[in-house]
Parts: C-alpha cells; structure tokens; sequence
C-alpha cells in the first residue's frame, strides 16, 4: 500500500501540537476485543512515555481469537488464486486475460469478492479498475491489466486480494515469463529470500524494524535498493489497515509485535535505485530509472512463539524462524 505518514509542514506542525492530545485519545482506543489484546495494550503502554512527532495510531485493534480461522480461509483461497492462474502465464497472454481467469475463478469457484476492483484510498482516487495487479519488468505495484502481452524474458508479479465473509487475504509473487536473464531471475530469487528473512523476524517481542531490518540487510548485501514509498500494512477485516510494514528499519524500532497481530510483509526490490514514479493512471508505479523491480507478498499471522504464512502455497516451505 501507499505510504501515508509523510505528513506536510502544516500537517507536522498541528501534529506536533495535538501530539500528547493523540497519544492519551490512542490509549483509550485500544481497549482490548481479544485475549490478544491485553498483551498488546502492554506493549504499547511501555514506550508510552516517549513523546513522539508522528500520530500514535498505529496498529489496529486485533482479530479475536474466533476470526482467526476466517482468516485462515481467505488466506488459503487467495494462494489458491496464485496456484490457479500459474499454468497460465506464458509468452503472448494478454495481462487483461491473466485479469479474467482470476475474476471468474475469484467470484464463481470459490465465492469471494475481488478486494481490488473498484478499490480506493481515498475519495480522491479513481477507483481501481481490475480484479488483480500485474506489475511486469520496471513496474514496481499496483500495475492495471492490459491487453499488453506479455513476451519471452519478462517478470511479472500478480497480486491478488480476496475478500471472504468480510475477512482479507492479500498475497503476491513473481513469475518468470519464458526464460528471463539471469540478472532478473537473481532479483526475483533475492527478493523471495528477503520476505522469508523478514517473515523470519516476527515473533512476539520482536519489533517491526527487525522485520524490516532484516529485508534491507539482505537486499542491499546483493547491491539491491528497497523500495520506500510503499509498505505492508494491517489487515483483517479491513484491507489495508495499520500497522504500516516498512521494508526497511533499524532492529528494536518501531511498533513491537505481540500474538494475533495479522499484517501483511511485500517487499519491493529495486535493481537500481529506490524511486517510483506514479503513472498519470493513478495506480502504476514505476521505477525511475526504470530498471526491473521485483514483489512478494504474504499475509501474516503472530503467533506464540513465530509466523503463521496466512497464504502459504502448495509449492513454499514455511519459512524458517530466525534465530
Ligand atoms: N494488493 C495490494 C497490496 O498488497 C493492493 C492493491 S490495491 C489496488 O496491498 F487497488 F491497487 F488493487
Ligand atoms: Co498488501
Ligand atoms: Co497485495
């Protein structure tokens, strides 16, 4: 999703003033709906004393403990869309095409609603106008089916959100059209490694700056940038919703994990430099220098003592715990 905390002057200067107003409003909020949500009010409560320039909402109230299997389903039937679509991404299929297959098996095989189509931020934005995302070569997300084709060496990353009795599953990966160089099927393979890492990261106690500390590591070892301007985020019964994931951080910062925390890590992995452009459709980001761009997804569940990969595939290993 797109980054919403780059505040603008007036908006840090009311943002400083209201801070200490925001952060006894923010306690008060996070009361807790779950047998989680104790553990979260503690953690939170903790750093509580730090005054902070940025607002405090931060993460969402958690799922109660009966949700969790409905998002159990609408993360299975999202990596069910990924499975299904895979025999059908070859040289010469139209990205529109790819867009069809998953509307109809989305909405007439397994029941759920297309989170994307006619999807918006804000009131501002145009709606989206697709079911998936398919974000080929240089695009970094949110690129619009067309009725482009696709050609022999391309990547191409598809996103697919499900909706299922209310509940989200948000889940991404890269195909290799043909046969890619090796300089792109190396960016693929790194950037599938750096989710892992920072899936590797979540435990409870840990915090969001080692998750993302853990993809920028890996990443810039192999001469990598990671993109900044988009980030994971909160989801549930909402589809984008807080904390806000970034792919990048410093280890012990930022939010800490507690157990039933549901959110999704989607690194984006530059081969060049970190800036996107956004096309004048309002939706695709590119990169600037418009070298290739790579994306995983998954949604995420905190556990006791780790991850539960929400929208594992047939084809994935649960990824190892960090040590
Ligand atoms: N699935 C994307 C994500 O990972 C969001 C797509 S929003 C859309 O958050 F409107 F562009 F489809
Ligand atoms: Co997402
Ligand atoms: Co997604």
């Amino acid at each position: 999703m797109i980054r919403d905390d780059f505040p603008s002057l007036p908006q840090l200067i009311a943002l400083y003033i209201i801070d200490s107003t925001f952060n006894t409003a923010d306690k008060m909020t996070r009361t807790g709906r779950s047998r989680f949500a104790r553990g979260n009010a503690r953690g939170n409560d903790k750093k509580r004393s730090k005054r902070r320039m940025f607002p405090t909402r931060k993460v969402d109230p958690l799922l109660s403990a009966e949700e969790l299997p409905q998002m159990r389903v609408a993360g299975q039937l999202a990596a069910s869309v990924l499975e299904m679509i895979d025999p059908h991404v070859a040289p010469g299929v139209s990205t529109e095409a790819l867009d069809a297959l998953c509307h109809e098996y989305i909405v007439n095989e397994i029941g759920c609603t297309p989170a994307p189509l006619g999807y918006r931020s804000s009131p501002q934005q145009t709606p989206y106008p697709k079911s998936i995302c398919t974000s080929v070569n240089h695009v970094i997300c949110h690129g619009i089916p067309s009725e482009k084709k696709l050609k022999s060496g391309d990547i191409i990353n598809i996103d697919v959100t499900v909706i299922k009795d209310g509940y989200h599953g948000d889940t991404s990966k890269m195909f290799l059209v043909g046969k890619p160089s090796p300089h792109a099927e190396r960016l693929v393979k790194v950037t599938q490694e750096c989710l892992y890492l920072g899936i590797g990261a979540v435990r409870p106690g840990a915090h969001l700056g080692d998750i993302g500390h853990a993809i920028q590591c890996h990443a810039e070892r192999n001469r990598y940038s990671v993109v900044r301007d988009f980030c994971g985020h909160g989801i549930g019964r909402v589809f984008h919703g807080e904390p806000q994931v970034l792919h990048y951080g410093k280890p012990g910062e930022g939010v800490e994990l507690v157990e039933g925390m549901t959110f999704t890590i989607e690194p984006m992995i530059n081969l060049g430099a970190p800036s996107a452009r956004l096309l004048p459709d309002g939706w695709t980001a590119v990169t600037k220098d418009r070298k290739l761009s790579a994306q995983w997804e998954h949604t995420i569940l905190v556990t006791t003592d780790g991850a539960e990969v929400l929208t594992l595939r047939g084809e994935e290993d649960a990824p190892p715990a960090s040590p």
